[in-house]
């Protein structure tokens, strides 16, 4: 059986380098109060404080590249299909996020043409540039040998997936086949973490901030009717799809109940949520149990979900433990959730082979 790995991140070096000039989200220094911590990476809205969650420890598994072949060694991992991190090139100015993202997808380029093999990738977009720039960097990056699809997070251009000023965007990954591997970084506004937020690190926001970000992104990006009117878009949706395989009932069942979308608010010709299940979105196999795997599957199909890994966050909290929980936990799922053994094949590799037409 061929493993490979579609969530898969890496800063490339001239990230780090913008990364390490600055002093606002994101960002990556040492805090001189604490000096044992180390280099933190911080990047998530709300940890840019002195708490419980101020950044993270930052290592070479975050930008050198000999580091992700050998985790994908020590875990029987083929091929992996990297992406940069959050939160990409949302923040940069319009003026220069254009020529950015070209540096940065070139790096990652050459990265994987030097692999042998092991390494493609999802590109960059420069969101924060005008949509004419955008959509040129997705003509680009389909003409390069190793890229299958560009990395997206919650907010597009800045007004969310629903923003209409998306559709010459949508349109042109259409065009160009270019698999969108929507991923989350916002999370939810703090304050719903309540009071006591502090006592417990990262849990809240990364547990249950990321993937409720990712469903509301999801739903409204179908609310507005994006897959009626691109109807070959693809999305690879992180996390198992956040909780839309579980929601996707409860989402139908409101739209059949309001009103206002009776109303003209919501086309009647419009595919529901479930078609879109399985005929749009992908949906990656971390999710870390069974019982959320089998959702996805059952919302999706075993022909849609995909392994990963999420390297090189949730490293293992002991640094001399050379097997990551973060990996076993999902590749145990697959083996507890999926009774045929082509089906585990297939979601352990033979997908993503097939859909992001990798060799092997
Ligand atoms: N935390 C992040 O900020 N990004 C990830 O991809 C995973 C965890
Ligand atoms: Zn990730």
């Amino acid at each position: 059986m061929s493993v490979i790995d579609v969530h898969t991140h890496v800063y490339p070096p001239a990230y780090m380098d913008l990364l390490r000039s600055r002093n606002a989200v994101p960002y990556v220094r040492s805090f001189p109060d604490d000096p044992a911590a180390g280099d933190r990476l911080v990047i998530l809205p709300a940890e840019d404080t002195p708490s419980t969650f101020r950044g993270r420890p930052i290592g070479p598994e975050y930008y050198d590249i000999k580091e992700k072949i050998s985790f994908m060694d020590a875990h029987g991992i083929d091929i992996s299909v990297i992406s940069l991190a959050n939160p990409w090139l949302d923040w940069l100015p319009p003026s220069s996020a254009s020529e950015t993202a070209r540096a940065i997808n070139d790096d990652v380029e050459r990265v994987c043409a030097e692999s042998g093999g092991r390494l493609y990738a999802f590109g960059t977009l420069p969101l924060s540039a005008p949509a004419e720039e955008v959509v040129a960097e997705v003509a680009r990056l389909s003409k390069l040998k190793h890229m299958r699809g560009v990395i997206m997070g919650s907010t597009g251009l800045g007004s969310g997936l629903d923003d209409p000023a998306l559709e010459p965007i949508w349109g042109a990954l259409e065009k160009c086949e270019q698999l969108i591997f929507l991923h989350p970084h916002y999370g939810l506004p703090s304050s719903v973490y309540g009071p006591r937020a502090d006592e417990y690190g990262h849990v809240l926001s990364l547990s249950l901030g990321f993937p409720l970000e990712t469903t509301i992104a999801m739903t409204r990006m179908f609310l507005s009717g994006v897959f009626d009117r691109f109807p070959n878009l693809n999305v690879l949706v992180a996390h198992s799809g956040g909780t839309l395989p579980f929601l996707a009932g409860r989402i139908e069942s409101c739209i059949a109940h309001d009103a206002h979308l009776k109303k003209g608010g919501i086309s009647k010709k419009r595919r529901d949520l479930w078609e879109v299940l399985k005929k749009n979105i992908y949906l990656d196999a971390v999710i870390y149990n069974e019982v959320g795997l089998s959702a996805a599957i059952a919302a999706s199909g075993a022909d849609r979900l995909m392994f990963g890994t999420d390297n090189p966050f949730f490293p293992p909290l002991d640094p001399e433990e050379p097997v990551w929980p973060s990996v076993t936990l999902n590749s145990y799922a697959v083996e507890g959730a999926v009774d045929k053994r082509e089906d585990r094949e297939a979601i352990m590799g033979d997908n993503a082979r097939r859909v992001l037409r990798l060799p092997g």
